[in-house]
Formats: structure tokens, sequence, C-alpha cells
């Protein structure tokens, strides 16, 4: 394999393995103008088929409609189901076929897709075969997960959402757009806007983490940047909203386990970010692997036809998960091939990943009269329609020569930059001996220690070679600061194994310098998929790693790479500085620096809640309420009476997080003043008026916040709300807004969000999404578990 052909696979395979996750136009203004993001929940929420996108050259664009019919109509039977046919190319990203015979399938009018094929050349050469020897030179689409950056490599999607900022993530997509279409891929399987609510679900680390709004922002952010203005521009991509739907929740957090959720938190945790994608125009759903109350994702004609299709207005095309299709049978709902072809298709599924089921039986299907012929064309519209809105028709080819040219721009590798440099929840940052922060380093500092197995390069740590580019490694970003002589590194152990005398060597070191910073966490390979965890803690020796140097003494400043929080509470008791970075791409190193020396001020938040424990997943800010609140649980003495006995809480551990939802800190401190609300009472009736005009704000809510520190910071201002009285328990706080400001120090500025009536909608005991009585808090607060409320209702 050529070199070039390997480090693109390369880099492939660890943004797989790393992976890593209003109204539109309202979302749009905001994120452009940079100012009041207030996320109208209208698109969230909304049922009616009437918000999808139909920008020019969108998926929604009816004028290519006369295009897709005469196509159409010249097509076979053959011709027609090959277009519903998916392989992989390339690396396989899953169980593999077998297939490889993919040039006469291709010149045959069989396939309709390739995927993991990133050698231009090679993707031109199948491209020759479909257009210029396959009947009706339809031209294959190409796919890739590009999921977060193609070469330039952004933060995984978990750090992306924590930086809460929609135009940094929509700026990295069309960066890994630009860069991916160049190479001749068109369509990525991205973005993954499952929610998750369980830490051992290693593919926490590719989406956005737990909330719906927050999701909902960055799914539609995504497909912005993929998609761009048009997507028959030659540097769009065709974004795919995955995986449809509920995977994340997939019990004990196991991987392609099952999944139970009720229709009442389906419609609304789970499946509004999904909407969101669709109302940004997305090209493109994958249907999961999971079951969801008994039906396979990828056989279940309420979510894909009822959901998706009809109450949605969905246009785009239904690719089934990698298998997912065959795995029908494992499954058990179908008994071979033929019939998990015949379950998946009449669902809704039009393109069978890499199974052969639809190549295998689906002509059969359709000419046994299992499913029709308008069934088949519909299918076959939804294929067809990508690839014309993609403008693959009029421009199939890639230019071979272009291609390296498109990769790292320096305005890519600086948004790389800064998307890592938001991306960074300062988690600790307590007052040393010294009666001041750790953090940032102050110009005192001479000799640090960079000890830890991700201390090289935290963005690729488990050591395979980094992609072509620039890739600084942080030991010699640290010295390009202090001094070559005033670096020194160790590793201390791996981070699965390690060496009693690695280990005294790293403390040997510690107690040379003046401070040591601390790099610990997961390999890359211990998130994303297949990479469920049953213990959270630090794997390996890092432990013992981390004790014996905090034993030296030394200032310490432990800064954690993961897909996913870890339960390191030893950490968080002993290590006075404690920065979050998650796996921050090919600016780690620079940007580690430059938040360690205070160039950079942290503004992340986190977008899971933190737990303290494993038992304690899954864990989210947006429980719903329960009969048996605990007050504060004291672990210190077992419950005494019956009042705090019979309540819902563990015996042995707190219900509350390590850190909730939200939090995050600062080298400066903000401050908030109280909330304030445009009015105390609301009509439930006129909130259902508005609902239906899908017009309007109901409240506006204000509150003044105040940089108290010395620094320049930014903030994340959180509006929550809570509602009491309804007809469906709802949960103790939900986001309904944000703002991302920035104060200059004493700085204060009154931050007003404008709630539309979605904003007070629930999914309610009728089934249907209304506003009901109620009692109302409403917080702006800097996270998910601080703030004083406001109070008001909503009357019938
Ligand atoms: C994953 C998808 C991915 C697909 C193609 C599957 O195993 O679940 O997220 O897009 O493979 O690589």
């Amino acid at each position: 394999m050529p070199p070039a052909v390997r480090d693109v696979l390369i880099s492939r395979s660890y943004s797989r393995r790393f992976p890593p996750s209003f109204r539109l136009l309202t979302l749009a203004a905001f994120v452009a103008a940079g100012i009041l993001l207030v996320l109208s929940p209208a698109v969230l929420f909304c049922q009616s088929s009437g918000t999808v996108d139909a920008r020019a050259g969108g998926v929604a664009d009816r004028s290519l409609d006369a295009r897709v019919e005469s196509i159409l109509k010249q097509m076979t039977l053959e011709e027609k189901v090959g277009q519903l046919v998916q392989y992989s190319a390339g690396q396989p990203t899953g169980p593999g076929t077998g297939r490889s015979d993919y040039e006469d399938m291709i010149a045959r009018g069989q396939i309709g897709s390739l995927f993991n094929v990133v050698d231009p050349h090679q993707i031109n050469s199948y491209q020759h075969i479909a257009v210029e020897k396959s009947r009706l030179h339809i031209p294959l689409l190409f796919g890739l997960d590009v999921i977060h950056g193609f070469k330039t490599e952004f933060p995984i999607p978990l750090g992306l959402a924590s930086t809460w900022d929609p135009s940094i993530v929509e700026k990295a997509s069309r960066v890994a757009a630009m860069e991916a279409s160049a190479d001749g891929i068109r369509w990525t399987f991205s973005p993954m806007v499952d929610i998750a609510r369980d830490a051992r679900w290693g593919r926490m680390a590719e989406g956005a983490g737990e909330d719906t709004l927050l999701g909902s922002a960055m799914a539609a952010a995504y497909v912005k940047g993929y998609q761009g203005p048009r997507l028959d521009a030659p540097d769009s991509i065709a974004a795919c909203a995955k995986h449809y739907v509920g995977y994340g929740a997939a019990e004990a957090g196991r991987d392609y386990n099952s999944t139970e959720i009720s229709e009442h938190t389906l419609r609304q945790f789970y499946l509004p970010p999904f909407h969101a994608a669709v109302d940004a125009g997305a090209a493109s759903v994958m249907s999961a692997f999971n079951s969801l109350n008994g039906v396979p994702s990828t056989a279940n004609p309420f979510t894909l036809k009822q959901i998706l299709r009809k109450e949605w207005g969905f246009r785009g095309l239904v690719v089934s998960d990698w298998d997912a299709v065959g795995e029908l049978i494992p499954h058990g709902i179908a008994a071979d091939g033929a019939a998990a072809a015949r379950k998946a298709f009449l669902a809704g599924v039009d393109m069978d990943m890499v199974s052969s089921a639809y190549h295998d039986h689906l002509q059969h299907i359709v000419s046994s009269g299992q499913a029709t012929q308008e069934e088949l064309d519909e299918a076959v519209r939804h294929v067809l329609r990508v690839k014309l809105a993609l403008g693959l028709f009029e421009h199939p080819f890639v230019d071979e020569a272009a291609a390296p040219k498109a990769l790292f721009h320096p305005e890519s590798l600086a948004v790389a930059q800064a998307a890592a440099e938001r991306s960074f929840v300062l988690l600790k940052n307590d007052a040393s001996p010294a009666g001041k922060p750790l953090l940032p380093f102050d110009g005192t500092l001479h000799k640090v220690a960079a000890v830890g197995p991700l201390g090289d390069d935290p963005s690729y740590p488990n050591g395979a070679p980094p992609a072509a580019g620039p890739r600084p490694a942080l030991p010699a970003v640290l010295a390009q600061r202090l001094g070559e002589g005033n670096v020194s590194r160790f590793k201390g152990t791996g981070i699965l194994d390690g060496t009693d005398a690695d280990i005294a060597a790293a403390v040997q070191g510690a107690q040379k310098a003046d401070l040591v910073i601390l790099t610990l966490g997961e390999d890359p390979g211990m998130s994303g998929e297949a990479a469920s965890r049953a213990n959270l803690g630090l794997p390996g020796r890092q432990q013992e790693l981390l004790e014996a140097i905090v034993h030296t003494g030394k200032p310490v400043v432990l800064v954690l790479f993961s897909g996913r929080p870890l339960t390191v509470p030893w950490a968080f008791e002993h290590v006075s500085a404690v920065i979050a970075a998650w796996f921050p791409g090919s600016a780690a190193a620079p940007a580690l620096v430059r938040t360690l020396f205070g160039d950079a001020n942290p503004s992340g938040r986190l977008v899971v809640s933190w737990p303290r424990s494993v038992g304690q997943e899954p864990l989210y800010y947006n429980a719903l309420h329960t009969g048996r609140p605990p007050d504060d649980i004291d672990l210190t003495r077992p419950p005494s009476d019956i009042v705090t006995k019979y309540v819902s809480r563990y015996m042995d551990e707190q219900n509350s997080p390590q850190f909730p939802f939200g939090y995050g800190g600062s080298y400066t401190s903000f401050t908030y003043g109280a909330t304030a609300l445009s009015t105390r009472q609301l009509s439930a009736d006129a909130l259902n008026r508005s609902l239906k005009a899908e017009a309007g704000t109901a409240m506006t809510a204000e509150a003044d916040v105040t940089n108290s520190g010395s620094r320049s910071g930014e903030e994340v201002v959180q509006l929550y709300i809570q509602l009491r009285g309804t007809s469906t328990a709802q949960p103790v706080r939900a986001l309904k807004g944000f703002q991302r400001i920035a104060l200059a120090p004493g700085e204060k500025r009154r931050v007003r969000f404008e709630l539309k009536p979605e904003a007070f909608a629930i999914w309610n005991d009728h089934n249907q999404f209304a506003a009901e009585p109620a009692q109302l808090k409403i917080w702006i607060s800097p996270d998910s578990a601080h703030g004083s409320p406001a109070e008001a209702e909503i009357l019938p």
C-alpha cells in the first residue's frame, strides 16, 4: 500500500476509534452574529413537516424531482436494487463480508455507494467504471466516517460539544468537508447525535453528550458545516445523522445492546437532535444497530416511516448501519437474509450498508410482490436525489493533483487550535499553599516534568504514527516556552501496563522539577465504538503513578485525556489543578500549553454529568422528579430514620455527580445577579396557540453576569427551567438556552434570553407536545446545579 494511502487509513481508523460527537434561520443568525444563542425548541419538538430546509440544491429541493423521475424511468429492476447497495472497499470498520468483486458489480450497476476508500486515485478509478461502463452512467457516492476532521483533526465530538459553541463546530465541519471532498469523499457518516447518559458507553465520545437542546444545536451546526451553503458545491459533503434512534441508551452502557425508551422519553429527549439535523437539511440518516422497545431500529417503521418521513417530511436517504440489515437475523426477528432484507426494506431502510442482503434478495422480494415497485422506486429516489443534490452527475471525479493542497491550511489548524482551547474543561484549580491557584503558570516557573503515558502526543496517545502535517508534541511545545533544558519527560507507565522502574524514574524526575504536568487517561481505543467499560477509573497502573507523583509533594497539574468522564475521586481530592482535555486533535499541544500558561482562559463546560463512581450510571442532570427525592445525603452515618432511609438514594454514594452538567472553571470568576422574568404568569392556552402558529416569544428572562476576577474570560451562561404540576413527570431542570459571552475584568453584562412557547411545552399524557398548567422555576446560572430560580406559573 502506498504510504500516503496508509497514512490516510491510519488517520481514518484513528478517527473511528477515537471518535472519535429554533428555527434554523434563527440559529443561523445567532451563530453568524456570534451573539445571543437562544435555541427555540420549535425545531426541537416540532411535529409538522413544514420546517424542512428547502434550500436550493439540498435534498428537500423539489426542482431535482424531474431529473430523478427521468433517471428512474430508464432503470431496470437490477439497476434500481443496485442503487440501494453499499459496500466497504477499504479498511473494514466492522465484520467483513468477504466480498471484493466490486469492479464487475459497479459495471453492472449493482452498487450505489462505496465507503472507506480514501485514495483519490482509487476513488476516480471506481468512478470511471460507474460513469463510463455502467449502462446508465450513474455515479457512485463515496462515504467515510469523517467524524472530527479528515486530516486536520479537531477535538473528538464530546470535546467539540464542550465548547458550547455551535459556530466553532460549524467551522470545524466546514474544514472537514473541504479536506474530505478534495479527496473525493462526498458523504460523511456524521454527526452522531445520540443522547448519551451513560459514560460506560464508549460512543459517548462521538456525540454531544446528555442534553437534548445542546445536542440539537450541535447537530444543526455539523450539518451546516458539512453541507455548506449549497450541497452541490464541490467542497460540500452530505451529512448523515446517526444512529437513528436510541442507540446511546444501550442497556448497561454495553455497545450494540437493547434499548427500552418510552415514547415520552423518545420524543422529548432522544428524537429532537435528529429532527434538528433533518431541519438543517441533513441529506441522510443512519438506522441504528439497537432494538428499540423490542423492534430493531433497522426494521422499525414507526421511527423510520411514521416519524422521520411522515411527521418530519425527510426526503433524503436512510442508510443502515454496518451490516445492521444482516444483523436482524441474530436479533432474532428474521430467519434468513431474505427475511432480513424484506423487514428492513419495508420498514424504510433505503440503502443496505455492507450486509449484501439487498443485493442478494431485494429483486426477488419485489418481483414476488412482497414489496411493491412503488416502494422500490421511492427508495431509489432517495438515493438519486442525494447524488443529484451533490452535483455528482455533473462532477463525478476528483482532481487528484489538488487533493494534497486542501489539507492542513493554516486557517484550518487555527480552527483546530481554537476549538481545542475552548473544549478544555477546568475541573479544579485550588489555591496552593502559597495562596494562589496553580493555574495559569506564572513567570516564576522554571523546571517542569511532563509525566505520564499521554505526555508525548496527547492527540495521538497510543503512539500510532501521526497523520502527515503539523502535530507538535507536548514536551517540544513546553520546551519552546521554558527552554530546552527545563522540560524533562517521563512516561511513568503505559496506559495499560507499566513497571516499577518506570514509576520510580518518574518520581525521581518529578522531585527535580518545580512542577509536574501529569498526563493520564484512556487509550483512544478505550472509547468510541465497541469500547464500553464497566470500570471508569484510570486504566492500568496510572492510579499508582498518580499517587506516587502526588506524594512527592511537588505541585501537580493533572491533564486527563479520555473519551468520557473518568471516576478519579482520589485525584479530585489530592490534586489541586485538573483539566479534562478529552482528545484534542492536531493542535492538542499548543492549545494545552497556551491554556496552562494563561494565554487562553479555559471556557469549556461539561456536556455530561461527571460521575463519582460507576454505580451512578446512567447519570444525567435532567432526570425526572421522583416520588421520594432525598435531602442532603450524609454518607458518614447510616440512614437513621424513615425520612432519610426510604428515599431514592444509594447507601454508599451520593446521588450528585462529582461535577454537574454545564460545569467548568475559569482563571477569572463570574458572578450572577438574580434572574428577572418579563412575566410571572403564562397561559397554557395562549402558549398552545402560539405553538401551532410557530410564533412569538412567550417570556424573556434576564440576569446580570459580571466578570468579578482579574482576567478576561468567556462564560457560558445557561438557562434552565423546571415544571411541576404537569400530566407527565418532567426533569428537575432542563436546559432551554445558553450563550457564550466574553467579559473583560470588572465588566458586567445583562444577559437576556427570549423563551419561545416551545420552551414550556412537554410530551404529555395524551401523546402530544403541548403546554400545560404548571408551576415554573427558571434559573440563569453557570451550570445545572447552582443558582437561585425565579418563579412563575402557567395558568390554564
Ligand atoms: C458504526 C457507524 C459507522 C459505520 C461505518 C459502524 O460500525 O456504528 O457509526 O458509520 O460503522 O464505518
